[in-house]
């Protein structure tokens, strides 16, 4: 029997390369995790190189999560969901293609220039400009090959899912441009064409929505589609689907202030920042309340079935991180909570409870299908997985939220004669306990993915590319 592609088939090469890597990015970005968070607890750890010190590889460590692990995640499922739902192929195997290897090329960069020290030094934007119009030119690919695949659609409606992952699409090209205006004056460096608090507005502006389009507006996309999916339910509400849609993108865009509180920034900005953040309230809990509700009648898989328990519970780590965020935008809570750990677990809360679980769900679901399999090869190695990655989250974030609590209060107690009651390093002793609780939360985070790449390695090493090629032809046939 012939192995070749039929023309009708979907790309599935693609989907199956993005989600190996997601996979492999993954355990490089969370094992950096445990080494930085090991090194705030044994300094020794940064080995007195300034290659290896937590200055320079904390941005490595973002940019391996977010955009190698993140970004994998989310095209490999945005390509599956937007090929399924409107049943077609996608409109270019050549782009996709190009794709793939021009986003690896730019995480291969970031690997070698950010311990070298070339850095912007603004934010989850440090990659200097010549890898940055790279990613500004696999990004319009990435754009081309999704709209010109819904253009295609032998569909009449366009899902939801592929709304959402739109918004990330077009959203993330506008941010990274605009942010990224700089004028270079060397081979690896670069000044922000912006000046003072109109560079920190920006740079902000960039930051909370990249936040909010990257990791979360691209993540809800692989929500509508996976969650129904696997609980062989429909969404919840359609309709709530599309007011959660349009409510989130016009609140979000909104809210970037909120990372500048009591700073030379405008009070009015500020206020606006922290108004917004908290209305932001209500399309999040939206779509968490969505999907959580999607399940009615089919909680009791949630007793067999590992794969929806990631989904569920990222969705409960999401509702959780949304709730948490506009509490700490408000001023007096974030004059409190600023600075401190508790931002970080705060950040995890989303990482790790909502971005990584529910992308872990969702590559669990995809890989069986993708390489012409019925399940993964172990159920009960996905199990062990989802109570490593739910202990280790909850390490993290308790361990957080005690530090930072502990933090924003010696930092601010005062004795009657108005000098501090406590120096620096005292309230830096006091964290030590909560450093080694997180990094063993992250070390449990991190080595579920571990039995992860086993099971994906099994699963794959069983596959028979012809039965895979079947999956991807009955799928066109099938129903998405
Ligand atoms: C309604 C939703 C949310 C709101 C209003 C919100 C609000 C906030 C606020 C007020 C801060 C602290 C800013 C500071 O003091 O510097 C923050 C930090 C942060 N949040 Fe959220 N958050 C939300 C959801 C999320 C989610 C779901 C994620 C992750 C997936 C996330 C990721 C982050 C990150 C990465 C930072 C740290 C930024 C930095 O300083 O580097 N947030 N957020
Ligand atoms: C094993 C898992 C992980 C561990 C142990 C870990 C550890 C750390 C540590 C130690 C920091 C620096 C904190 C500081 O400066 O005080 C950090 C920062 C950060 N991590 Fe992770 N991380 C993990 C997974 C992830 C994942 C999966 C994501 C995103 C999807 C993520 C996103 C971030 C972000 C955005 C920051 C910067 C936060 C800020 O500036 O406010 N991490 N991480």
């Amino acid at each position: 029997m012939s192995t070749a592609i039929s023309p009708t088939a979907y790309n599935y090469k693609v989907v199956r390369q993005f989600a190996i890597m997601t996979v492999v990015w993954g355990i490089l970005g969370m094992g950096l995790g445990v080494f930085i968070a090991s090194q705030l607890v044994w300094p020794e750890l940064n080995f007195g190189l300034p290659w290896t010190t937590f200055g320079r590889l904390r941005p490595l460590h973002t940019n391996l999560v977010i955009f190698a692990f993140g970004g994998c995640a989310l095209f490999a499922t945005s390509y599956y969901v937007v090929q399924r739902t409107c049943q077609t192929r996608l409109i270019s195997d050549s782009l996709a293609a190009f794709h793939f290897w021009g986003w690896q090329a730019v995480i291969v960069g970031a690997i070698v220039t950010l311990p070298l020290g070339y850095t912007t030094t603004k934010e989850y934007a440090e990659l200097e400009w010549p890898l940055a119009i790279l990613l500004a030119i696999v990004w319009v690919t990435y754009g081309l090959v999704f709209f010109g695949t819904i253009v295609k659609r032998k569909t009449k409606h366009i899902y939801v899912g592929n709304w959402f992952y739109g918004a990330f699409i077009v959203v993330t090209a506008m941010l990274h441009i605009v942010n990224h205006a700089s004028l270079p004056v060397s081979f690896f460096k670069s000044y922000s064409a912006y000046a003072g608090a109109t560079d920190a507005m920006i740079q902000w502006w960039y930051g909370h929505n990249a936040v909010g389009f990257f990791l979360t507006t691209g993540f809800l996309g692989m929500m509508y589609y996976f969650v129904p999916k696997q609980a062989e339910r429909p969404i919840y509400s359609y309709r709530l689907s599309i007011v959660h849609f349009w409510a989130l993108i016009t609140l979000y865009i909104w809210a970037g202030p909120h990372h500048l509180h009591y700073t030379a920034l405008p009070d009015w900005a500020q206020s606006l920042g922290m108004a917004m953040s908290i209305i932001l309230l209500a399309p999040s809990w939206g779509g968490m309340i969505n999907g959580m509700m999607t399940l009615s009648g089919a909680w009791h898989k949630l007793r067999t079935d590992p794969i929806l328990r990631f989904l569920v519970v990222s969705l409960a780590f999401y509702g959780m991180s949304t709730f948490e965020g506009p509490m700490m935008a408000i001023k007096t809570v974030n004059s409190l909570s600023h600075y401190t750990d508790w931002t970080i677990g705060h950040v995890h809360a989303g990482a790790l409870g909502w971005v990584a679980m529910i992308s872990i769900g969702a590559i669990y679901h995809m890989i069986p299908k993708l390489f012409g399999r019925t399940q993964m090869h172990s159920i009960g190695l996905i199990n062990t997985h989802f109570w490593l990655a739910t202990i280790g989250t909850v390490l993290y974030i308790a361990s957080m939220w005690v530090n930072g609590i502990t933090q924003g209060l010696m930092w601010r107690a005062i004795n009657d004669d108005g000098t501090l009651t406590y120096s620096f390093v005292e309230a830096l002793q006091a964290s030590h306990p909560g450093y080694i609780v997180r990094a063993l939360g992250g070390a449990f985070f991190a080595s579920g993915m571990l039995f992860m790449a086993y099971n994906v390695f099994r699963t794959v090493r069983a596959s028979n590319p012809a039965e895979a090629e079947a999956a991807a032809q009955i799928a066109v046939v099938g129903a998405h």
